[in-house]
């Protein structure tokens, strides 16, 4: 039987007109919510990023300050302009696109952003705050993640989950969000063995891994919900999540698309962040 497909594009259009609603409704108490992106050097996906996410901001009424620094920022210059930012009241949220040149201590900056403008939910704080379950900033991916599990119909609670990567950005916390919501959680990693007998024993399986089709079908149980958070080119140049899509979805019980699916949440969740970080401020 063929799997249910999660629509991103769907999902994301319902959350952002939430988003726009809310909006209206913060400027009408006469805050307009703004958020800032920094981007430093020419990386192209990044600036591909950065450009979605500012087109997200303006058909949600959010402002946007993207900024574009050189290559050759200085970590000290790059930490001045965030100390501006932070101060200045009218900007709610405060983004660094990721990598950052090899020069610049990625932790040092993202420790320079208040807690209450980390959109990203990124600072020690904020990750901290989701460990012990407490209000906070959630990281935008594993939030999109719950989001389309929750719109597939799919309970977490009981259920086995695995989560294939362990990064900082996905896999750590979308583990820690999948328990929170009562899952038995197991993280594989590179240098997990046995990881295709792990994944086919996953009602949930979150591939967060970097690796066109790296899951493929035998990793998945019968009737799981796949959720594939890759974004990879395959060997024709073409766009293709982690998973081995057209095999899958033969096998798994709602699986979401690449493209189409996950990216699109990430994006769609910034702006619920943001705009909640205005309200903060009321
Ligand atoms: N680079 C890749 N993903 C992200 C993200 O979610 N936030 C930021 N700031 N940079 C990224």
């Amino acid at each position: 039987m063929a799997a249910r497909i999660i629509d991103g594009k769907t999902l994301a259009a319902q959350v952002k007109a939430r988003v726009r609603d809310g909006v209206e409704d913060c400027k009408r108490q006469g805050v307009e919510p703004c958020l800032a992106v920094l981007l430093v050097g020419d990386d192209p996906a990044s600036a591909v990023y950065v450009r979605g996410k500012a087109r997200d901001c303006e058909e949600c009424g959010i402002r946007s300050l993207v900024e574009r620094l050189p290559a050759d920022t200085t970590q000290e210059a790059l930490l001045v302009r965030l100390a501006q930012l932070a101060a200045d009241d009218s900007v709610h949220g405060i983004l660094v696109q990721l990598p950052l040149p090899a020069h610049i201590d990625e932790r040092a900056v993202i420790k320079a952003i208040p807690p209450e403008k980390d959109v990203d939910g990124f600072t020690p704080v904020n990750v901290g705050r989701m460990m012990i379950g407490e209000t906070c900033f959630l990281p935008c991916t594993p939030a999109g993640c719950m989001e389309m599990l929750d719109a597939a119909g799919v309970d977490p609670a009981g259920k086995r989950a695995v989560v294939i990567g362990r990064s900082n950005i996905v896999g750590k916390p979308a583990a820690m969000l999948l328990l929170a919501r009562n899952a038995t959680v197991t993280i594989c990693h590179s240098r997990t063995k046995n990881l295709a007998k792990i994944c086919a024993e996953a009602d949930i399986l979150v591939a967060a891994v970097g690796r066109p089709k790296f899951v493929t079908v035998d990793m998945i149980k019968p009737g799981a919900a796949v959720i594939d958070v890759g974004i990879n080119r395959d060997e024709n140049g073409k766009l293709c999540g982690d998973v081995d899509f057209a095999a899958a979805a033969e096998k798994a019980g709602c699986i979401t698309p690449v493209p189409g699916g996950v990216g699109l949440m990430t994006r769609a969740m910034l702006m619920v962040n943001t705009l909640q970080a205005a309200r903060n401020t009321l």
